[in-house]
């Protein structure tokens, strides 16, 4: 079964103000975009609905909303914290875990991250589950450890069936917001890792079939050669979802 390409925009703590995004949202909204990809757009918390109500209104139910992070109950005295039960009841399908700014500005564990994938795997959410070394991880070559300790603190909690709704995203830490994007041979021999390592710690058909998005400075021009590679199956774009450079990221393959 072929992979279906999946291009996610994290809009991070962007834009400023509710009239940037709904600008951004509309252009999206009224974008001719590749039928053949899955897209995902991830706005702050504050904006996670009214950008589904706004695509809604628009008459797009094909462009999909994401949050960027959600806790492990489903309510409670959790200040501060969404809730996974929270964004199914309001039909949001998916969520960005484990993304590194939340890994290293907030602490987040590999186990943390992994608890907080089983509860939205469990309150039926798909979850875009991000890992990926830093640079000194890098260097000391160690990057295979890395996202494999990344990925180990999950497959005790899920099922072979549960990774269909998983989406990996490798992002090398030294790559986000940087302007230094992988090369198309560094990243498809990482996703190539991702892979075997799926196949042996889980299945060879959850291997097969689990999406491998890169994430890392993706740009309109690094976006072909990367989207070439047999095991990239989509990207996850931060600064560049900002821009109509987007549209061109999502229709990449066209
Ligand atoms: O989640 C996307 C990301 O961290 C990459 O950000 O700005 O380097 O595309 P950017």
């Amino acid at each position: 079964m072929a992979r279906k390409f999946f291009v996610g925009g994290n809009f991070k703590m962007n834009p400023a103000t509710r009239a940037e995004k709904v600008k951004l949202v509309e252009t999206l909204a009224a974008a001719d975009l590749d039928p053949n990809v899955d897209v995902v757009i991830a706005p702050p918390a504050l904006y996670v609905i009214p950008t589904a109500e706004l695509l809604k209104a628009k008459g797009n139910s094909f462009v999909k909303v994401a949050a960027q992070n959600c806790y492990i109950k489903s309510s409670g005295a959790f200040t501060g914290e969404t809730s996974p039960a929270q964004l199914a009841d309001a039909e949001i399908p998916y969520v960005i875990l484990g993304h590194s700014e939340r890994r290293t500005l907030f602490h987040e564990t590999s186990a943390f991250v992994a608890q907080k994938t089983k509860a939205a795997i469990d309150t039926g959410l798909s979850v875009i589950l991000c890992i990926g070394e830093t640079l000194a991880e890098r260097e000391a070559g160690t990057t295979l450890a890395v996202v494999e300790e990344q990925l180990n603190a999950v497959v005790p909690l899920l099922s072979a069936e549960e990774w269909s709704k998983i989406v990996i995203a490798y992002e090398p830490v030294w790559a986000i917001g940087t302007g230094k994007v992988a090369t198309a041979a560094q990243a498809q021999e990482v996703h190539a890792a991702i892979r075997n390592f799926l196949s042996k710690a889980v299945s060879p058909s959850v291997a097969e079939n689990t999406r491998i998005i890169y994430g890392g400075s993706v740009s309109e021009k690094a976006a072909p050669e990367l989207a070439s590679q047999p095991d990239i199956d989509g990207f996850l774009v931060g600064g560049a979802s900002l821009k109509p450079e987007f549209i061109a990221i999502v229709n990449v393959l066209r």
